[in-house]
Parts: structure tokens; C-alpha cells; sequence
């Protein structure tokens, strides 16, 4: 059956911990030197509408370990929406690869290339969503704490793709998430709610305040992202002026729990959402995080195409 992951809610959170139990074993066999390859003869189409290290990187490399091929398809070349609509550019990518993985401005746009591709379509991010990097933070958390459940995790600053991805993943695997956010930048409340459905489901919570010092209290994982997502340029000045107080720094460490782990997505801006002190100190996770999308990225690979 063809599927697609343009969320974390594509899935069901017993598929959440399969995939991330295959991530684990992935992982560990790669440590050893096992292959799998299990892609061999397969390509991904990697399509970008944004800028990408990690992403692009861990995607081509996952294909490569996996015994599979991966094409770079750089903004300037397809120019979506442009030069042609996102379905005939699903359409065409269909009939020479055998998935397409896609960073994309709209989340309607990687919504509009599942609808008309006949291949697997994994969200690279988008302007409202990012599973593949929520798959490998939880899979970071699981290394630290072995379990969501009774995990309590802090996200402070803007609401965006990224916490609202990891705010899905957190409640489905019945973790504690507390989104220490400025009024005006919190989870639209369609997302909150489906949070909070999860969160029932499974014991879990989600709450959204305003204070990031009662946001971190009690904290084991503070994570935090850029103030100024990409497409939100021209927001900078205002972001950078309402910001400041959400500052990850040693003083908010502070009142989180001792050896809280601290993460973030990457790219980081030193100075601002985070201080380079944290950044770069005994309790950041980032550098685990980056090395997790790799490998939680070949679970996705291994569940969409793995099949036939
Ligand atoms: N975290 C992340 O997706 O990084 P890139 O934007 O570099 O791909
Ligand atoms: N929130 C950031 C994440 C980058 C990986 C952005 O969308 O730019």
C-alpha cells in the first residue's frame, strides 16, 4: 500500500515505536559494520525549496547505506509551483524514481505532490511540519531515558515546525511536553488539540505557557529553535524584539532539572534562541540529534520503500 509521511500523524503511535525500535537496531548495526541493504536498485528524489545541511546530507547517505541512490534537486532546477505545479512535478519524479522526499515553503505543496505522486513522499520540511526531525530527537531522548513516559520535556521559544512535529511525537509516546512560548507565537489550536488527543490516549501531556522559567521547571530535555524560520524574513525585526526573555542560557538551565539535556535542530544561531555557552556545553545533545536524523531517516526509508 502506498503511503506517505508528510507528519508524525500519518502514523499511529504503535508505529511510532516500531519505527523508532528499528532506528535503534539501524543504528547499532551500522556501528558494528552490518549492511543492510535492503534499497538496493531504489532511488529517492530529493527536492528543495530552502536551504538544507542535515537534511540533504542524512537523506543521501541513508540511501547510500541502504543500498540505494539518491538525486539532489536543488530550488533553481524545478522552481516549484513556477515552472510547473507541484502535481505534475509528482507525476513526472513518479515515473523515474521510487520516492520523493521534499522541503518544501507550503505545507499544502508536499500535501499537493503526495495527492498526485505514486511513489512514497516523506516531508523534508515544511513551514508547519518536520517528522524526520522529531523522529530522531525522540530517538535521542530514548538513548538518554530509555522511554518517553515520565520524560518531561521543555520546548522554549516559537511554536513553528519544528515543536509542532516534536510536540506529536513527545504525546504519542506518552512523554510531558510544557511549550514555554510568547503569546502570539504558540501552536494553532488544531495542533494543540490533536496534541492533547494523543496525550489522553496515552498518559501523556501538553501545555502551552508563557513564562519560559515555569516553562523549564522539572525539565530533563530543553529544546529550543531559531526565532526566524526560513520564509519568515521579514519578521526578523519584530521576532528579535519579542524574543530575548526565551534565551537559552545558563540561567535557565538553572531551574530546569540537573544534567537537563539540552537540544535543538540545527541550524543554531549562537547568541540568540541559545547561548553558545549551552550550545557548546557539557549538556548539549545537538551534535546526537544531527547523527540520529541519519539513522531514523533509513527507518522511514526502510517502512515506505522497503516493500517489494
Ligand atoms: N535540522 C535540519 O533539518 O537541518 P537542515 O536544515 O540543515 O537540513
Ligand atoms: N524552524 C527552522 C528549522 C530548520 C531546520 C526553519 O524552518 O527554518
Amino acid at each position: 500500500m502506498l503511503r506517505h509521511l508528510l507528519s508524525l500523524t500519518d502514523i499511529t503511535p504503535a508505529e511510532l515505536h516500531d519505527w523508532l525500535k528499528l532506528a535503534l537496531e539501524i543504528k547499532a548495526e551500522f556501528k558494528q559494520g552490518i549492511e543492510r541493504p535492503v534499497l538496493r536498485g531504489k532511488t529517492l528524489a530529493m527536492l528543495f525549496t530552502k536551504a538544507s545541511l542535515r537534511t540533504r546530507v542524512s537523506f543521501e547517505m541513508g540511501m547510500r547505506q541502504l543500498g540505494g541512490h539518491a538525486l539532489y534537486i536543488g530550488p533553481e532546477e524545478v522552481k516549484l509551483g513556477k515552472r510547473e505545479t507541484a502535481g505534475d512535478v509528482a507525476r513526472t519524479l513518479s515515473r523515474y524514481t521510487h520516492g520523493i522526499m521534499a522541503r518544501v515553503y507550503a505545507h499544502s505543496d508536499i500535501v499537493e505532490l503526495a495527492r498526485h505522486a505514486s511513489v512514497p513522499v516523506i516531508n523534508g520540511l515544511s513551514d508547519t511540519e518536520h517528522p524526520c526531525q522529531a523522529l530522531a530527537d525522540v530517538m535521542t531522548i530514548m538513548e538518554r531515558f530509555g522511554d518517553l513516559r515520565g520524560v518531561n520535556v521543555a520546548f522554549i521559544g516559537d511554536a513553528n515546525n519544528v515543536a509542532r512535529s516534536l510536540v506529536y511525537a513527545v504525546t504519542m509516546l506518552g512523554g510531558h511536553i510544557v511549550l514555554g512560548t510568547p503569546p502570539g507565537y504558540q501552536l494553532p489550536a488544531d495542533a494543540a488539540a490533536r496534541a492533547e488527543a494523543y496525550a489522553r490516549q496515552t498518559g501523556g501531556s501538553m501545555v502551552q505557557i508563557a513564562n519560559p522559567a515555569s516553562a523549564v521547571e522539572d525539565a530533563d530535555v530543553i529544546y529550543t529553535d531559531v526565532w526566524v524560520s526560513m520564509g519568515q524574513e521579514s519578521e526578523e525585526t519584530i521576532r528579535k524584539s519579542v524574543f530575548p526573555p526565551y534565551q537559552v542560557n545558563d540561567q535557565l538551565l538553572k531551574g530546569a532539572r540537573p544534567n537537563a539535556m539540552v537540544m535543538h535542530c540545527l541550524p543554531a544561531t549562537r547568541g540568540l534562541e541559545l547561548s553558545a555557552e549551552v550550545m557548546d556545553g557539557p549538556q548539549s545533545a545537538v551534535w546526537d540529534q544531527a547523527e540520529n536524523r541519519l539513522h531514523a531517516q533509513k527507518a522511514v526509508l526502510v517502512n515506505l520503500m522497503g516493500g517489494g
